[in-house]
């Protein structure tokens, strides 16, 4: 769960919805809610930075937010840190609607989604934006695991790592003319440029060239800057790296099939309990999340 910390702590952004899908999304949760009875108290589940609330800031409720990560307090919202999905400190019935958006599938399945159920009341709403195994979310999501795996595999972070600290002893100021000067480090440059060219065939365009940068920004470009700068500079965007695989991994693992959301969903139904579960899709007719709305009498 550290790679959710560090990522709450590090952006103001949330998951998923500041990409070109927001849209779609905040109608869709408009939509869902639309015939929802207001006032009450209302829970966000797995809320990360609170960007549903944000969303359904219009209607009168009093927000709670609950997520495992150690995130900050949401604007409007009682915020409780470290709260796994499957455990909530809430008794029974205390909510008149419960929402998540990608964040109740990342909880196991279906022990989360029966403790977001126990804590609605009767005449209450579980609205949830689930991953879809098929979406194009899930679709980028592996691409871009692959070219993280592919990019960590490559050689080319030690080589890096090895042309900074040779640059280190050539001079601690060192430029990348000095390197030129410095026969080890010029054997390791015709090793990255090896390396770089086996991993422009591997990795989409957009990434090779997004590295490259990066590796042309710690070698190059931070000239006046010392090698240890650089190094850690290069650690820390590695590592960064790092935690955003972490994260893809978790989110495609979380994605859902439609027989596993329905099992899970059957196994809260009454005869009285009401449920509809829909393929949502962009303008263009890319699948984009599950939107299910499940009603308890
Ligand atoms: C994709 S983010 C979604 C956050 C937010 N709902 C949004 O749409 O911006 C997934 C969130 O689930 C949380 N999470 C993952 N596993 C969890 C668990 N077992 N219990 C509670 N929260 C969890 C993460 O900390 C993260 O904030």
């Amino acid at each position: 769960m550290d790679h959710w910390s560090s990522y709450w702590k590090s952006t103001q952004a949330s998951a998923v919805t500041d990409s070109q899908w927001g849209d779609a999304l905040a109608e869709c949760l408009i939509e869902l809610t639309d015939e929802v009875p207001q006032g009450g108290m209302a829970l966000d589940l797995a809320s990360g930075n609170g960007q549903l609330i944000r969303y359904l800031s219009h209607r009168n409720q009093q927000w709670v937010a609950t997520d495992l990560a150690d995130i900050d307090a949401i604007e409007g919202a009682v915020t409780l840190r470290q709260v796994p999905l499957q455990s909530q400190p809430f008794s029974d019935g205390q909510f008149s609607l419960v929402c998540s958006m990608f964040g109740l599938e990342y909880g196991p399945w279906p022990s989360s989604l029966n403790e977001a159920w126990r804590v609605l009341r009767r005449n209450g709403s579980l609205i949830l934006i689930v991953h879809h195994e098929l979406s194009v979310i899930t679709k980028e999501a592996k691409r871009d695991l692959a070219d993280i795996d592919s990019f960590l595999s490559s050689g080319v972070v030690n080589c890096v790592e090895n042309m900074l600290k040779a640059m280190g002893k050539v001079d601690t100021d060192a430029k990348f003319v000095a390197l030129e000067n410095n026969l080890n480090a010029r054997k390791l440059k015709q090793q990255l440029d090896s390396l770089l060219r086996c991993l422009k065939g591997q990795v989409s365009a957009d990434f090779f060239d997004f590295q490259l940068q990066g590796i042309m920004l710690v070698l190059n470009e931070m000239m006046g800057d010392e090698v240890k700068l650089k190094l850690s500079r290069w650690q820390a965007g590695v590592g960064e790296l790092k935690s955003y695989g972490e994260r893809l991994k978790h989110q495609i693992a979380s994605a859902k099939d439609e027989k596993t959301l329905n099992s899970g969903i059957n196994g809260l139904l009454t005869c009285e309990s009401e449920f509809t579960l829909r393929e949502m899709r962009t303008k263009d007719g890319q699948m984009l999340a599950w939107a299910i709305k499940l009603q308890k009498y």
